[in-house]
């Protein structure tokens, strides 16, 4: 079956934070520092920037988890190194549980939007379970509550924006992954929320917009984002320690929705 992910041609085009920022790079290498580079570590998804870091850091058994294998073989030509990896192929939903006890850490860059929210409970005891003793999960989520983004108010600041990644990233994350549109369903659909933004205006320079980002964000997608955090915590990391949380830089257009969690066994 093809998903979704096999669509996402122009990776090159995406800017933090919809992927790993500097600061979150840095967060990760600190709390590496005590992990014995022998351990085995995980990545959930084709996450470049996790891969190229870890093998900068001298682990020596990487695992990435990735359903997609057409996303994995693109994202290998875009990464800098060529090391060797562990290729677990399948749905997390599926692999993850076939590894327990096995993890000193696992890392995640926004993946929580990519389950279903009735597996989300298996999907993060999956996690755990998967974890050695005093193993490390570093998780990226973007949790909403309430503060959806006016739809009316986003087009009139996109309408007066030069075109270009910067505005077309920024545009992406606030009015697909952070605006009113999302509390009609609960979920990201590609398709109907392109479709209803066309809809809404007739401004040319909006127009164009959404045209662009499409190349960023393709028609046909379907995320789980958009249902109160508060209601979804309790299947998240229950058995687990949190260390730290940290928001999101306040210049990000994720500010106020995005957490980086540093979790441990
Ligand atoms: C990690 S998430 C989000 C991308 C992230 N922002 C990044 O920078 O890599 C997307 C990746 O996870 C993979 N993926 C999505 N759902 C999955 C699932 N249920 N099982 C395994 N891989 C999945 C996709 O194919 C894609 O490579």
């Amino acid at each position: 079956m093809l998903d979704s992910w096999s669509l996402m041609n122009n990776w090159n085009l995406i800017i933090p934070p919809s992927r790993p920022s500097e600061r979150q790079l840095e967060l990760l290498k600190e709390l590496t520092a005590c992990i014995d580079r022998r351990l085995n570590v995980a990545i959930l998804g084709s996450t470049i920037e996790f891969r190229d870091l870890l093998y900068e850091l001298n682990f020596q058994n990487i695992y990435v988890f990735e359903r997609n294998e057409d996303f994995y073989n693109l994202s290998k030509k875009q990464r800098i190194y060529n090391n060797e990896e562990i290729f677990v192929q399948g749905d997390w939903l599926e692999t993850l549980e076939k590894y327990p006890n096995h993890f000193a850490l696992i890392v995640s860059d926004l993946t929580s939007g990519n389950i279903s929210y009735i597996h989300r409970k298996k999907f993060y005891l999956d996690i755990e379970n998967a974890l050695l003793n005093e193993g490390h999960f570093f998780d990226k989520v973007l949790t909403h509550s309430n503060n959806f983004l006016s739809i009316d108010k986003l087009l009139n600041k996109y309408k007066t924006l030069p075109l270009n990644l910067v505005t077309i990233n920024y545009f992406n994350c606030e009015m697909l992954f952070c605006s009113e549109l999302l509390m009609e369903k609960e979920i990201v659909n590609t398709d109907y929320f392109f479709r209803k933004l066309e809809s809404l205006t007739t401004n040319q320079r909006i127009l164009r917009l959404i045209e662009l980002v499409k190349l960023i964000t393709p028609p046909g997608f379907i995320w789980f984002y958009g249902k109160h955090w508060i209601e979804l915590q309790s299947d998240y990391c229950k058995n687990l320690i949190k260390i730290s949380e940290y928001e999101d830089e306040i210049q990000s257009p994720y500010y106020g929705f995005l957490k980086f969690f540093h979790f441990k066994k």
